[in-house]
């Protein structure tokens, strides 16, 4: 089921597929015009801001700027893989999805790594079924059959040989659970399991498939927690323990609240609070936040009151920096000290558990908070050692509303003015909102939203490398005039997909043109009227540059009037 899906079966897939169809089963579509309405579902709103278009078979919403086509949004709303994404529209298509040959070896042992898991998490179930003093610790902690059914928690039997023996005949498996780290292989070569006696919690990624596990001892013991190791489907900095059986417990999170431990996020469970995860032992990660923000606008991280808490949180903000854009926000919630969330749940129940996170503090005011401690806000020093911290902290928060606010609030503490010329830099890197622009770029744009152009043109522009994009539009052009059937908004953004300029057309594509109906043709003849006119330009000036770098004794007679002309023509242009 692996190697590389053909850019020719893509094509053809999102020409037989409808994206209105795709989105309303899971977000209902109201039709409004020639287009579909819905309130976003990636980001929270009242008013309907998101659209698809039938015509494009493209998403767009004004709200957050999501756009894409049936793939992406598959991508987006049922959190899958690419191929992924491709199986389950083809599956709708009834379609078959071919795969070129290649790569196939290194993919081969990714399937027995999930199934092996699977069987793990079942022969664990299982055997906590027949074991008391396992069932014993369990309730002790407060926790219901049920809530140890939705997380899946079971038993490691003690013993040395409890999966080898169950799973270990076939030899696939056999592999399998040695490169799973389930089973360790000691120098002589014997295998003996990784997880002895011990409450195990599978670890889910996001479509529901286990593929890790946390192991806790029953009572005391060292180490309290084991881990299963990193593996090609298991990287800690990636996943979040208990976001899979969130999202099953809510269609929409409206915030996510992010803890230490595993048995903080069962207890929150058992308490009512089903959308808690945990991180793997390991401080937030950004990818973490960013994978958190794609599915709720909210985090609140919940840490300990005492120095390492605080360390932690500290860690969890700096990370979340680069993802911290309006809507989407962060607050810290700090426990008393010697509490975690498990304790201080069963101590104060649900409500109060509630009440605690209505008093999470902002990200703001922990950020400021915190970088404030050692710095005397009387003193000029004090401020430009505040001011000297947080700068290369702001400047890792993306553009936009959140960071001018924290800009000012910094400008305000240290009473000193925002930088200006930085700004500039970032708009650059960022532009989430282009404020320059070119006829190339508007060109590539209207042609995106309104493929047929490109089959009225007697000629496709240019290949010029002179001016940004031209190539690019050229291509487009060419690919649009030369398809059997004329593409879509979203079938061109996905051919394009793995293109240099794949990332580019993305980005164009989520401000469309604004042109009256009806005169998108004009205005694609004016921009590349604009176009040729400035490879003229371009022309005239390689020209000037050529001929005046050579001494006017080398210059025909035909140069010389030449180069007379392009000099007149020039002062004309710069009297213009
Ligand atoms: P804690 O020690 O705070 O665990 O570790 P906890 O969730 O409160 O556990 P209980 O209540 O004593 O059962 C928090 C997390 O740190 C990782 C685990 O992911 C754990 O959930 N950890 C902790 C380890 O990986 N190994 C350890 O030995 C301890
Ligand atoms: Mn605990």
């Amino acid at each position: 089921m692996s190697g590389r899906i053909p850019q020719a079966f893509l094509d053809e897939l999102l020409a037989r597929t409808d994206i209105v169809e795709v989105i309303d089963a899971r977000v209902p579509l109201k039709k409004a015009g020639k287009d579909y309405q819905a309130c976003c579902p990636f980001h929270s709103e009242k008013t309907p801001s998101f659209t698809v278009s039938p015509a494009k078979q493209f998403y767009h919403c004004f709200g957050c700027g999501a756009h894409g086509n049936a793939i992406s949004f598959l991508m987006e709303y049922d959190r899958l893989p690419f191929p992924d994404a491709v199986e389950e529209l083809a599956r709708l298509a009834g379609m078959e999805v071919p795969r070129e040959a290649g790569r196939q070896s290194n993919d081969d042992g990714i399937e027995p790594l999930y199934r092996v898991h699977e069987l793990a998490a079942e022969a664990y179930r299982e055997t906590l079924r027949k074991s008391p003093a396992a069932i014993e610790y369990l309730r002790g902690r407060g926790l219901s059959g049920e809530i140890a059914r939705d997380f899946g928690i079971g038993h490691a039997p003690p013993g040395w040989s409890f999966l080898i023996d169950r799973l270990g005949r076939d030899p696939v498996l056999r592999t399998a659970l040695v490169q799973a780290g389930l089973v360790v292989e000691k120098p002589g070569g014997r295998l003996h399991d990784r997880f002895r006696d011990r409450i195990m919690f599978p670890i889910r990624d996001r479509r529901g498939r286990v593929v890790a596990f946390g192991g806790r001892v029953l009572g005391e013991g060292t180490p309290k927690y084991l881990n299963s190791p990193e593996t090609p489907i298991f990287h800690k900095g990636r996943l979040l323990y208990g976001l899979y059986e969130a999202r099953q417990a809510h269609r929409r999170l409206e915030r996510v609240i992010v803890v230490e431990g595993y048995m903080d996020v069962v207890a929150l469970a058992q308490h009512g609070i089903r959308n808690a995860v945990a991180t793997l032992g390991t401080s937030t990660t950004t990818e973490q936040v960013e994978q958190l923000f794609r599915v709720t606008d909210e985090i609140v991280f919940c840490f300990d009151g005492d120095a390492a808490g605080r360390a932690a949180a500290w860690r969890a903000a700096e990370n979340a920096l680069p993802a911290m854009r309006a809507p989407k926000q962060a607050r810290f919630l700090f426990l008393p000290e010697g509490e975690d969330p498990d304790s201080r749940v069963r101590t104060v129940g649900r409500e109060g558990f509630l009440e605690d996170l209505a008093d999470a503090i902002p990200f703001s005011e922990f950020f400021f908070r915190h970088l404030r401690e050692d710095a005397d806000l009387d003193t000029a020093e004090g401020r430009a050692r505040l001011a000297a911290r947080a700068r290369p902290l702001l400047d890792r928060l993306p553009e936009g509303p959140f960071r001018e606010l924290m800009e000012a609030e910094l400008a305000e503490l240290t009473r000193l003015q925002p930088r200006p010329g930085r700004r500039r830099a970032q708009t650059i890197r960022q532009t989430p909102q282009p404020t320059h622009t070119t006829p190339v770029r508007e060109a590539i744009r209207l042609l995106l939203h309104h493929p047929f152009l490109a089959r009225d043109l007697s000629h496709p522009p240019p290949r010029d490398e002179r001016l940004p994009g031209l190539p690019l539009l050229a291509e487009l052009v060419d690919f649009i005039a030369e398809s059997p059937h004329l593409p879509t908004t979203g079938a061109i953004l996905e051919h394009f997909r793995e293109h240099p300029a794949g990332q580019a057309l993305w980005k164009l594509a989520e401000r469309p043109p604004k042109v009256p109906e009806g005169g998108e043709l004009t205005e694609f003849l004016g921009f590349l009227d604009l176009i040729e006119r400035e490879l003229e330009a371009r022309h005239l000036q390689d020209r000037l540059a050529a001929l005046s770098a050579r001494p006017p004794s080398a210059l025909t007679p035909e140069e010389t009037e030449e180069l007379r002309r392009l000099l007149a023509c020039q002062v004309n242009i710069r009297e213009r």
